[in-house]
């Protein structure tokens, strides 16, 4: 079983500098050990206010041409459209930092579901030059929310897609607004160097008492899917959601 570290803030806004503060540190040690730091963000509201301030605040911290962008999952819909996980990480953090394009990685969700998920697992395996099928690219970071249903990115409850063994991102449809989205699997995130979730709110707290202290059942709290090979998980939290946790 994955070793579980669990930061929890007092409220809101100390998790969203705390977790933006760890984020900056984590990228220096990135840039400094291999010359790059791979992250993958995760959509929903929750990152909205860390993005920002890692744009602002600790926007000196991070030597941003040295930053690869990567999205664990997509709504379908363009990018301007305001469900966009990539238009929100592009209004609040993108948009301010100078960045060439090629260091983003966008899920394409204005093409057909299907078509969209192809051409980012091709992006995936050309931006990480992996030469065999069952090679599988390694984030230095992924950053996952946490659905009041304790799905991740957008892995959901009884979906066929949280069995998904050998492609890097498929397409699904789910009990959700909007139900057509692009999710990386799990194989993916659990390749990650590191898998941090950043969860706020009471209306979590349910979800984070069943994923880290309920009955394992992975099929109804996709969250405990969420075993990195290589790190421990981290998971901060403000109080609000992890009022549940004994
Ligand atoms: C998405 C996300 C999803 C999100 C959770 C939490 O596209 O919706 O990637 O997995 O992280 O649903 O969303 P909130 O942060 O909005 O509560």
């Amino acid at each position: 079983m994955n070793q579980q570290r669990l930061i929890v803030m007092d409220d809101a806004q100390a998790l969203y500098v705390r977790a933006a503060e760890e984020i900056a540190h984590l990228a220096g040690e990135a840039i400094c050990t291999h010359g790059e730091f791979i992250i993958c963000l995760t959509g929903g509201s929750t990152p909205a206010s860390t993005y920002e301030l890692l744009a602002t605040r600790f926007r000196l911290s991070v030597d941003w041409k040295e930053v690869q962008f990567f999205w664990g999952d997509e709504r379908c819909v363009r990018p301007d459209d305001p469900a966009s996980n990539f238009g929100m990480a592009n209004r609040t953090m993108l948009s301010k930092l100078p960045l060439r394009p090629e260091q983003i990685h966008r899920i394409r969700g204005e093409e057909e579901p299907a078509d969209a998920a192809s051409d980012y697992e091709r992006e995936l395996r050309r931006s990480f030059q992996l030469q065999r099928l069952e090679d599988l690219p390694s984030f230095d970071l992924v950053l996952l929310g946490l659905g009041e249903n304790a799905h991740v990115a957008s892995l959901f409850p009884h979906h066929p897609a949280l069995h998904e063994k050998t492609r890097l991102a498929v397409a699904v449809d789910v009990e959700a607004t909007p139900s057509k989205r692009i999710s990386l699997t799990m194989p993916m995130i659990n390749n990650a160097e590191r898998v941090w979730f950043l969860v706020s709110g009471e209306s979590k707290a349910g979800a984070v008492k069943s994923v880290l202290q309920g009955p394992a059942d992975p099929e109804q709290y996709p969250a405990q899917l969420v075993k990195p090979h290589t790190s421990e998980i981290v998971w901060m939290m403000d109080k609000a959601a992890a009022r549940r946790l004994e």
